[in-house]
């Protein structure tokens, strides 16, 4: 059943994923659900244990990217959300003097070129909502005010992930100065450190359902709600 509002939500190949958890809040509070992962059989599992929609979606890929664009605009005509999930490369113990550039430009391609080009193939649709809400997952390890995993701090061992997502928040400010006069807002969620791993877990990380409940709340801000910001829990973080 579609219901008033759709969402879409990139990067949902993992039942312990935040992709995953963030798809089963929204629908638990009545949207329609649409989740995405390059590996179909994976997405279409999941999807089937919560009555989500599942597509294949690639967010490097331009021509995966169209077609998901023409497939929303054929069965929906618009869309409400946008959450760009879909991130990798996580390059711990990494060292930028040695990093293999390839690498670099893998990273860069799916964390931060991966929710350019995903949102410049649905903005047509969001523009067709009356409340479009823009969700880029980013994490405390692209910022410099994170005491543990922010640049310049001890544990910010992931050099090359930490780099793609400051640079996907820098896409967050410059999106959302553009959009202004609009209805659209864009944000940028650090969900915390997430147990969406094993041993995340052992390291204390919290439960997935928690890290979640902020891409929610900036994917259902009210129309009053921020615009260009960087937040976890919906509270303002630092850049
Ligand atoms: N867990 C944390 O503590 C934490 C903290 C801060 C931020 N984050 C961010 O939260 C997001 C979700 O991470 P997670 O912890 O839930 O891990 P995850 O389950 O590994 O989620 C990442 C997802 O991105 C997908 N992906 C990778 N390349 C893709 C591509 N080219 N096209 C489409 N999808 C692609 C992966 O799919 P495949 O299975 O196909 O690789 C996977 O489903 C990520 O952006 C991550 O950086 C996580």
């Amino acid at each position: 059943m579609v219901t008033d509002r759709i969402a879409l939500i990139t990067g949902v190949s993992r039942e312990r994923g935040l992709g995953y958890e963030t798809a089963k809040q929204l629908k638990d509070i009545g949207f329609t659900v649409v989740i995405t992962a390059r590996d179909y059989d994976k997405v279409r599992t999941l999807a089937d244990q919560i009555g989500a929609i599942a597509k294949p979606l690639d967010v490097t890929s331009d021509a995966s990217v169209a077609a998901i664009a023409r497939e929303l605009d054929d069965e929906f005509g618009r869309l409400d959300v946008l959450i760009n999930n879909a991130g990798a490369f996580f390059d711990f113990g990494g060292n930028p003097l040695t990093a293999d550039m390839q690498f670099v430009k893998d990273a860069l391609d799916t964390n931060l070129l991966g929710a350019w080009r995903v949102i410049q193939a649905l903005y047509p649709l969001l523009e067709k909502s009356d409340a479009a809400r823009i969700v880029n997952v980013s994490s405390g390890a692209g910022s410099f005010s994170d005491p543990v995993f922010g640049l310049g701090y001890h544990f910010s061992k992931v050099p090359v992930y930490a780099i793609t997502k400051l640079a996907l928040n820098g896409l967050t400010v410059k999106l959302a100065t553009e959009t202004k006069d609009s209805p659209i807002k864009i944000n940028s969620v650090d969900p915390g450190f997430t147990a969406t791993y094993s041993a995340a877990e052992k390291w204390g990380a919290r439960p997935v359902s928690e890290g979640a409940k902020g891409i929610v709340w900036a994917a259902t801000l009210p129309d009053d709600g921020p615009t260009g910001g960087f937040f976890r829990d919906g509270q303002p973080l630092g850049w």
